[in-house]
């Protein structure tokens, strides 16, 4: 089957979050399957595109509203990535460094939708199917089918993935005329609550969505900011499929970011390897259980909770434990934290930024992961931890129920709790001291997480078997 998927992200090409990781590795699995999955995402000046080369193999122009767009499309040369990947180019608009917050976001990713859409129909690309991720490309369901200049693809099957359904990417009717020439009948299937809202119209329009975990599914009809009347709607067409994560870029065994690589047989000295190597560089002592929080430092991530959190936890477990933050966002959490340090300087450190490599190993050197999640889509952070024998700390939502079963339940091996507060966090801190002093329980959770299977292969499937039931002529 060729397959597109249309991305805002895609690692290592750009990253802010697991949206990369997911469109960097599910094609991937899909062509080992003997698929022919492709990505196509915007052009960034960043790392990746400056150190490989690419091919232009589409040069056209569109409009934009009466704004002429000359674009290109760019294709990387060598398929290393697994995948052939593509780039919209388009000079002034989509050429820049950063991936979201610039203040014409909305012509961005419309002009990006456009774009892709206009080289595939004059290029005469027949494509099985177009496989859309979060709000960026949620308009290219409803172009296909309600705009006589894509007619030739309109019986093209779309799937729609909300990896986010917070974010909706909405804008006014003002800015309906920056959209190709449509059936203006149809107008309704834009809007919800009088915006045009690319996430509502995608789940509309596409022929199935998906979300990133079962229990995502049904949280959506409770909590998605807005639109949960909308996904009780059509929650017929919606399926649940779990992420996986890519095994040959998450192994211990193989890791070239970590200081010390290890497998299920030598983690305790591996492991222990990199905590010395994170205490020794973030000022802490290794002799006591390590937690980390890994993370965007947004309300979603229950960040703005942590701060008190562990200020109420060094009071009530004086010296018993450290705390390590690596993460970027709100201004105020990313404070707080700071001042936390500062006021523990002993048991805790803050790294304010993004640090793919410092990542890795703290997945592999902390003991805990903390996760408490006010919503939490899939999650990728447990995963990437389970499998580095780092326990996860998590809220009971979202993907976090669907992966981590707590220690305490039949065949449990995490630490689970049910509120994004405070008095949570600090019971979740209180269990997960106790158990780390009961080494041998410890020792053998570490060994049952590792190996735990949360790889792509059963997820890659299940979106084929998906493709397959919208086209069954392949
Ligand atoms: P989300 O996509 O909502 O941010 P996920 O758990 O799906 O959450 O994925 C987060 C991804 O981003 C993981 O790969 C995680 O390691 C990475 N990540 C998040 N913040 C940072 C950071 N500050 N530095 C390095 N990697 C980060
Ligand atoms: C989103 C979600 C996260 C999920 C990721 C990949 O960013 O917040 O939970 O793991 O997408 O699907």
């Amino acid at each position: 089957m060729r397959v597109f998927h249309l991305s805002a992200e895609c690692y290592p090409v750009a990253k802010v979050g697991g949206l990369a990781d997911v469109v960097g590795a599910l094609p991937k699995y899909q062509n080992q399957a003997g698929h022919q999955a492709a990505v196509v995402m915007p052009y960034y000046d960043r790392k990746f595109v400056q150190e490989n080369e690419f091919d232009t193999v589409f040069v056209s122009s569109t409009l934009l509203g009466t704004r002429r767009l000359f674009f290109e499309i760019l294709k990387e040369k060598t398929d290393k990535l697994g995948f052939e990947l593509y780039l919209v180019k388009i000079p002034g608009l989509i050429d820049r460094t950063e991936i979201y917050s610039y203040p014409d976001e909305t012509e961005q990713f419309i002009a990006f939708q456009i774009a892709f859409l206009d080289w595939i129909s004059y290029s005469q690309q027949s494509p099985d199917l177009i496989h859309c991720h979060d709000h960026h490309s949620g308009l290219v369901p409803f172009l296909l089918q309600h705009s006589r200049l894509y007619t030739r693809l309109a019986a093209t099957p779309t799937v729609f993935t909300i990896h986010n359904g917070q974010y909706h990417g909405a804008f006014g009717w003002d800015k309906l005329s920056y959209l190709p020439e449509i059936d203006l009948s149809r107008t309704g299937l834009l809007d919800w609550a009088g915006a045009i809202n690319p996430l509502a119209c995608a789940v509309k329009c596409c022929w199935r969505y998906t979300t990133v975990s079962p229990t995502y599914l049904e949280e959506l009809t409770i909590n998605s900011n807005g639109l949960e009347f909308l996904f009780y709607l059509e929650k017929g067409k919606g399926t649940g499929i779990l992420n996986g994560i890519d095994t040959a870029v998450w192994n211990p065994k193989t890791d070239p970011m970590l200081p010390a690589k290890f497998t299920i047989n030598t983690f305790p000295k591996g492991k222990q390897a990199n905590k010395e190597v994170l205490c020794t560089r973030f000022n802490l002592s290794t002799d006591k259980p390590l937690i980390a929080f890994i993370g965007r430092l947004v309300v979603e991530k229950g960040a703005d909770l942590i701060a008190t959190a562990m200020e109420e936890s060094f009071n009530e477990h004086p010296g018993q434990f450290n705390f390590l933050v690596l993460g970027a966002g709100d201004k105020e959490t990313e404070i707080e934290l700071l001042q936390l340090r500062d006021f523990y300087s002993e048991q805790c450190n803050v790294f304010i930024g993004y640090d793919e490599a410092l990542a890795h190993t703290i997945y592999a050197g902390a003991d805990f992961l903390l996760m408490p999640s006010r919503v939490e889509p899939c999650g990728l952070n447990q995963l990437y931890s389970l499998r580095y024998g780092t326990l996860p700390m998590v809220r009971n939502t979202g993907g976090l129920h669907d992966t981590v079963i707590d220690f305490g339940d039949e065949g449990g091996y995490g630490i689970r709790y049910n509120h994004a507060s405070v008095e949570d966090i600090c019971m979740a801190v209180t269990r997960a001291i106790t158990l780390y002093n009961n080494d041998k329980h410890f020792q053998a959770l570490r060994k049952v997480i590792m190996a735990l299977d949360f790889s792509w292969d059963r997820s890659a499937k299940e979106y084929i078997t998906l493709y397959e039931s919208l086209n069954p002529t392949i």
